[in-house]
């Protein structure tokens, strides 16, 4: 008959050896780490972060810039919203690493000093929120919208900013500033310039 106590003795001085799974997983992430340089909001962060780290994660958990919200963390919401270098991305879907050396513009980096973008203003004014989570990354994409210059209609509004859901469906009045914003930049480019 096998002897069951030398068995366990053999399996537990095995065990002692055997280095925690934390202590594997924190020495894995440590030795895996890589440095890198992010522009945020014209401050310069420079970082050592494990590669799978996401540029929403660093934002909110390695910088405190919990202005961009972590909704689906799947690409399907767009409350993650955030401007590279003038482009809308979702941080969610986007490693840090990525960006390294480029520029980030997240909701905090929008006005300056006590003035608001105009995005923030006509989202005010038109009352274009209810709970709110959903709108910073409403107004970024209205932001994106507004650089990229392609909208020219509701329609063509709707659809550039299908990409962002709300939840309390705010969209009418979401609409309604984004639309705002639009006719102004659109007036603005074709009015006669001052000779
Ligand atoms: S949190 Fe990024 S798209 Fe939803
Ligand atoms: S205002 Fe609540 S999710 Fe959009």
């Amino acid at each position: 008959m096998e002897n069951t106590n030398t068995a366990t003795s053999e399996r537990v001085s095995i065990l002692d050896q055997t280095p925690s799974l934390n202590s594997l997983r924190s020495s894995a992430v440590s030795s895996n780490t890589v440095p890198v340089t992010l522009y945020i909001n014209g401050a310069e962060h420079t970082l050592q972060i494990d590669p799978r780290v996401t540029l929403l994660d660093v934002l909110r958990e390695y910088i405190g810039l919990t202005g961009t919200k972590k909704g689906c963390d799947h690409g399907q919401c767009g409350a993650c919203t955030v401007l590279v270098e003038g482009h809308r991305i979702n941080s969610c879907l986007a490693l840090a690493v990525s960006y390294d050396r480029e520029q980030i513009t997240t909701i905090e980096g929008l006005a300056e000093g006590e003035d608001l973008h105009p995005v923030q203003e006509a989202f005010l004014q038109h009352d274009a929120f209810q709970c709110g989570y959903c709108t910073p990354g409403q107004i970024m994409s209205a932001v994106g919208l507004l650089l990229e210059g392609n909208a020219k209609t509701d329609a063509e509004i709707k659809e550039q900013m299908s990409g962002n859901i709300c939840r309390c469906g705010a969209y009418a009045n979401i609409l309604a500033a984004v639309r705002e914003c639009n006719n102004q930049q659109n007036s603005n480019a074709s009015a006669p310039q001052a000779k």
